[in-house]
């Protein structure tokens, strides 16, 4: 299989690099630059991208590479640091500018250079470096200049050798995946024919292989992560994967159910389900407890001891699976990143765990990459494209202490907010089915079609559809006012919002009148509610969750 290796030189873009490459269809994967080059020349990549990372080429410590990975006949491709580290292994040399350029530049590029074809002469990238190239090496030639960097590009084209002090891999800049096919299809010559089914088969096979005829125990929550690494494992080793379906009492409203009844006896998958009815246990764990990292990390130990209870009761567990994707891996801090929450799925996990090897299929993906490997595997598309869920669930949606009646609360404002969003998207669709039945021909409707058609699923859907919202509990109480009495009642806050990755977001526009007919309902209809707020800020400096 024609692959391209991204070696990962501790720059925060690194995944984001391989999912670029994976979008122009050609398979992509991180490797440490610590992987020696044998073994690196032994996966036969058909190209290899250095990414950028915080260090100085000239730094002792500063991760290095034999600089033979040159003479390989290679295509290389160097990002930022990357690019300096060519430039200082062939030979140039690169200097620390005085102030750092970060930010939107516009530079002026060479379009004879392969990696720029089709590129404007002009055109907009992102910067973020302190160091420059100041002197390419011998065989080099400078490809782009910017007004403060001499040598924003350059490239030994004869030994396919291309570097970028800019990141293209980021949206902001406007050609960066143009430039990144260029390198992936017209330098490096691959075909771009990788699927993300075949990332399915390829995974389907390494399970098999790693697991043999051991027994698998997996976390699954209903969610999308999870479920797709449920059926992932049901498709590798069928009846040795238990699934385990903790209910921790913190799910949406008849959620567990729904769960059951997907991935239960009557549901379609080959392994064993075992559903917990655990909310008794987990609202006594909660008791009085208020921070949200210490509920997380609650709610996080009381999974796990649940799932050794039900390993035991198997007898011998050999792997436990879990459906951590990539931003849960650095949103709980890797490497040098800040933690920002730890979630619960990669960093709550105690010390003693009674299993042999965690595995995490799905950990070098995006979540819209989690959606694709569903669908290739045949996943209904109302459970690949539900929308995400934390693990901790409610637990992270009511601001401080949790109770069962909070729970209900939430549930039930929740279930009104779900509803009334599909009701709503459901007539988006149906008006613009109705538009094309009227005007199959006009150019206003082919326009629009060509806006709202989602290309995965072939719905129309309406602009401010969200990816993710959902009704939290605000501790707070207010004084209101219903028939001729005073209430003293719980203000719920709304939120949604669109995402491509959930590392980001914005607030969606939902329409006016929708989010009056939602107000209204919920405070007419659950009981211990007399408010509802909408929450509109940004992630960052807000994140998706309250908590
Ligand atoms: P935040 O709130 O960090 O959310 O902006 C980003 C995405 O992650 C989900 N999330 C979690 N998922 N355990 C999880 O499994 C958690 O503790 C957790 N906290 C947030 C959140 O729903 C959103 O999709």
């Amino acid at each position: 299989m024609e692959k391209i290796i991204v070696l990962d030189f501790g720059g925060q873009y690194n995944q984001l690099i391989a999912r670029r490459v994976r979008e122009c269809n050609v398979y992509c994967e991180v490797k440490p630059y610590t992987m020696p080059m044998e073994e690196l020349k032994a996966m036969k990549p058909s190209g290899i991208i250095f990414t950028g990372g915080p260090n100085s080429v000239y730094d002792e410590n500063s991760p290095h590479y034999d600089p033979a990975i040159l003479d390989l006949g290679i295509p290389i491709l160097g990002i930022c640091y990357g690019s300096q580290l060519i430039a200082w292994m062939a030979g140039g040399k690169v200097d620390t500018a005085p102030v750092s350029e970060y930010g939107h530049t516009e530079i002026t590029v060479k379009q004879d250079s392969a990696l720029f074809r089709g590129v404007m002469e002009k055109t907009v990238v992102w910067m973020s470096h302190t160091d420059y190239i100041a002197i390419v090496p011998k065989g080099y030639r400078v490809t782009a200049t910017t007004e403060n960097c001499p040598v924003a590009a350059m490239e030994c084209a004869e030994k396919k050798i291309y570097a970028t002090q800019f990141h293209p891999e980021v949206m902001h800049t406007v050609m960066g995946m143009q430039m990144l096919r260029a390198f992936a299809i017209d330098i490096c010559g691959c075909k771009g024919d990788w699927k993300m089914g075949s990332f399915a088969e390829e995974s389907i096979k390494q399970l098999r292989e790693k697991i043999g005829g051991g027994k698998v125990l997996c976390a699954l929550s209903g969610g999308v992560d999870s479920s797709v690494a449920a059926v992932l494992l049901s498709k590798a080793v069928g009846k040795q994967l238990t699934c385990v379906f903790v209910d921790h009492g913190l799910l949406r409203k008849n959620e567990g159910d729904e769960v059951e009844k997907v991935f239960g006896p009557e549901g379609p998958y080959e392994l064993n389900f075992i559903r917990v009815n655990a909310a008794e246990r987990y609202y006594e764990k909660l008791k009085g407890v208020e921070e949200p990292e210490q509920k997380r990390k609650i709610i996080g130990e009381e999974f796990i001891r649940i799932f050794e209870e039900e390993a035991r009761k198997i007898g011998s567990v050999d792997y436990l699976v879990q459906g951590t994707i990539y931003p849960d891996v650095i949103e709980s801090g890797l490497g040098d990143s800040a933690v920002i929450k730890s979630h619960h799925n990669v960093g709550g996990l105690p010390d003693v765990v009674d299993f042999k090897e965690i595995i995490e299929p799905l950990r070098m993906l995006f979540k819209d990459e989690v959606r694709k490997v569903g669908l290739e595997l045949g996943i209904p598309e109302y459970l690949v494209f539900r929308q995400p869920f934390p693990g901790p669930g409610l637990g992270i949606r009511i601001i401080g202490e949790v109770t069962a009646e909070k729970v209900r609360i939430v549930q039930e404002a929740d279930a009104i907010f779900r509803e009334e969003i599909g009701k709503e998207a459901e007539k988006f669709a149906e008006e613009m089915r109705e538009r094309r039945r009227m005007a199959p021909e006009s150019k206003v409707v082919r326009a629009l079609t060509q806006i709202y058609k989602d290309k995965m699923t072939s719905r129309f859907v309406p602009p401010w559809m969200p990816d993710q919202y959902f009704a939290a509990l605000t501790n707070m109480r207010s004084v209101g006012v219903m028939g001729d009495f005073r209430t003293y009642d719980y203000a719920v806050a709304l939120r949604a919002v669109q995402t491509s990755d959930f590392m980001t977001a914005e607030c969606s526009a939902l329409p006016h009148e929708l989010l009056f007919r939602i107000t209204s309902r919920i405070v007419n209809e659950v009981k211990g509610v007399n408010r509802v707020m909408w929450d509109m800020t940004f992630k960052p400096p807000g994140t998706i969750e309250l908590e």
